[in-house]
């Protein structure tokens, strides 16, 4: 039997999800800079290009900005005239990615929030309905994230959540604080009828819902 592995994520990676030279940059620029290395990987990048593409997305919103990187892909798959919002709690993270975002020439689609997303939701929701959210933040924040998301999407609008696996300590009998945060949230999610969910298993696992 075939096992998804790291080898048939590289598979993946080189054949549809390469990066140009900028996104290599940037994902190089990260850790450089200061910043933490913990953004999403070019496989689900451009997985999330894909989605936002698919669904004809114009306005998306991202919770958890960094250094820009998913920004990026995520702004590159939006429609002409498409716009993302992403919101980013520190200023340092916020000023990076502003630079990164002017480097991949989507400044002018791409508006980042500074502030803590749990303040800054209420405000968007006059911006509502968003096409495609993505949450990518501390993992106590999904389910409000989750909830506000599933108010301010439209039908057929997709969310979308990183870290769906806690590095596989989702399984088994890890006892890892954010593995369990991520056991509920998936249950959360896969169990709510007003969309239709999956885990997508490239990286660290994406959750993904379609809202009914
Ligand atoms: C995993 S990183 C995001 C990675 C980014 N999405 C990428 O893949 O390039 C999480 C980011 O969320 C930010 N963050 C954490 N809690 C937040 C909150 N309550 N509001 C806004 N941003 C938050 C952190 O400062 C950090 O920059």
């Amino acid at each position: 039997m075939t096992t998804y592995n790291d080898e048939l994520s590289q598979y993946i990676t080189a054949q549809f999800a390469a990066e140009d030279e900028v996104l290599q940059q940037v994902r190089e620029a990260i850790p450089l800079r200061g910043l933490p290395a913990i953004n999403i990987k070019p496989e689900e990048g451009h997985f999330l290009q894909f989605l936002a593409r698919a669904n004809g997305a114009i306005k998306a919103l991202e919770i958890g900005t960094l250094g820009g990187y998913s920004g990026i892909w995520i702004a590159r798959g939006l429609v002409a005239g498409g716009r993302l919002i992403t919101l980013e709690m520190e200023p340092a993270h916020a000023a990076v990615a502003r630079e990164h975002f002017d480097a991949a020439g989507v400044s002018g689609q791409v508006e980042v929030m500074e502030g803590d997303a749990h303040e800054l939701l209420p405000m968007l929701s006059g911006e509502a309905p968003f096409d495609f959210v993505f949450i990518d933040a501390e993992k106590s924040g999904y389910g409000a994230y989750f909830d506000w998301a599933l108010e301010n999407t439209r039908v057929g609008g997709i969310i979308a959540a990183h870290n769906a696996f806690q590095s596989g300590h989702i399984v088994g009998e890890s006892s890892d604080e954010s593995a369990d945060l991520m056991r509920v949230f998936n249950q959360r999610v896969a169990e709510e009828p007003r969309v239709l969910s999956t885990i997508y298993p490239g990286g660290d696992g994406m959750v993904i819902a379609v809202k009914r």
